[in-house]
């Protein structure tokens, strides 16, 4: 990881295709903090959604974020309107024809990912380049189900994105270094670090993070309380407890990491744990649905 990170910073990748106006797809918590981070960085952004409702939904949570930034006095209303101005709503596919790059943040799903990525191959320019952010699928089978998998990438943004520096940039054996390049310097341009990953079950991330998470619920699971567990972790300096930050990437998408790994490496100790199966049946997904492992 440090190697990769040190040379993403060192080599000062070169970028090749101008990347100027960009397209994100989905329009949950992610899509929406990608959608954020491109327009205040200067880009023209169209979202696709799949009614209005949820593109609105969209569009709100922007300017919600930059209210906030208004309120700490860190932008004003010009702005904040140039931001806006940046933002094109869209139910429509069509409408990503002209866009340099996708980024795709739709539901963590193979079967629902390849139907997007053969639309994405029908509309999207030549040359436009065809980014996932999933956290836990396989670049490579996106890449196989359309005509250009050298212009498909993984661009793994954190949650909350808006605030999270890091993006692994994950490479599939047929990904073109040229766009791996392009996709290093447009992250370096829109403020985020960069680190090469290869085409791995939870890329660096994920395959330490999860594991340690899944852990967690064990030890509660065990009988020490949860917020001994939280206070412990952050007493580390770490800036969330393990049940935290469970609550903040959503039961729901933790569940399917993990159950990504262990079925990637086999490791029988790393079998999601009972009680995270257990919220997720509940719908006890984290903030977003108000209760998690905390209630908010
Ligand atoms: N959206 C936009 N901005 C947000 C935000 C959000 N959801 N949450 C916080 N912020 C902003 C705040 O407005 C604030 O901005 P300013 O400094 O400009 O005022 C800044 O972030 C810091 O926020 P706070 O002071 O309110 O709160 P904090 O100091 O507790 O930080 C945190 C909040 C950044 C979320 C911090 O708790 C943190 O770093 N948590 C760990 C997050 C993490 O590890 N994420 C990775 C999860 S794994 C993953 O995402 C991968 C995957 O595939 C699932």
């Amino acid at each position: 990881a440090e190697e990769a990170s040190a040379g993403a910073a060192a080599e000062e990748p070169v970028s090749h295709h101008p990347v100027a106006k960009v397209g994100v797809v989905g329009t949950g918590t992610m899509a929406s903090g990608i959608v954020e981070v491109f327009a205040k960085a200067g880009h023209d952004v169209v979202f696709v959604g799949r009614t209005d409702e949820k593109a609105a939904a969209v569009q709100a949570r922007v300017e919600k974020n930059l209210d906030r930034a208004i309120a700490k006095g860190k932008l004003d209303e010009a702005g904040k309107s140039a931001v806006i101005d940046r933002l094109t709503a869209a139910t429509e596919r069509e409408a990503l024809g002209d866009v340099d790059i996708v980024v795709e943040a739709i539901a963590e799903d193979l079967d629902i990912k390849l139907e997007l990525f053969r639309d994405l191959d029908r509309i999207c320019k030549p040359g436009a380049i065809l980014a996932t952010t999933t956290s836990s699928l396989s670049i490579a089978e996106c890449a196989a189900v359309t005509s250009r998998p050298a212009d498909v990438i993984g661009m793994h943004f954190f949650n909350p994105a808006p605030v999270m520096k890091l993006v692994e940039v994950v490479s599939a054996d047929g990904t073109s270094p040229e766009v791996a390049d392009t996709v290093k310097t447009l992250c370096l341009d829109i403020g985020k670090h960069p680190v090469s990953c290869g085409d791995r079950a939870g890329f660096i991330v994920n395959a330490l993070l999860f594991p340690y998470l899944n852990d967690a619920v064990r030890l509660h699971e065990s009988g020490v309380p949860m917020g001994d567990i939280d206070d412990a972790m952050k007493a580390t300096k770490l800036p969330m407890g393990p049940f935290e930050l469970l609550d903040v990437v959503g039961n729901d998408v933790s569940l399917a990491i993990q159950t990504t790994l262990v079925e990637a490496f086999g490791h029988e100790g790393w079998t999601p744990a009972a009680t995270l199966q257990k919220v997720v049946a509940e719908g006890k997904l984290g903030r977003k649905t108000g209760e998690g492992f905390h209630t908010y």
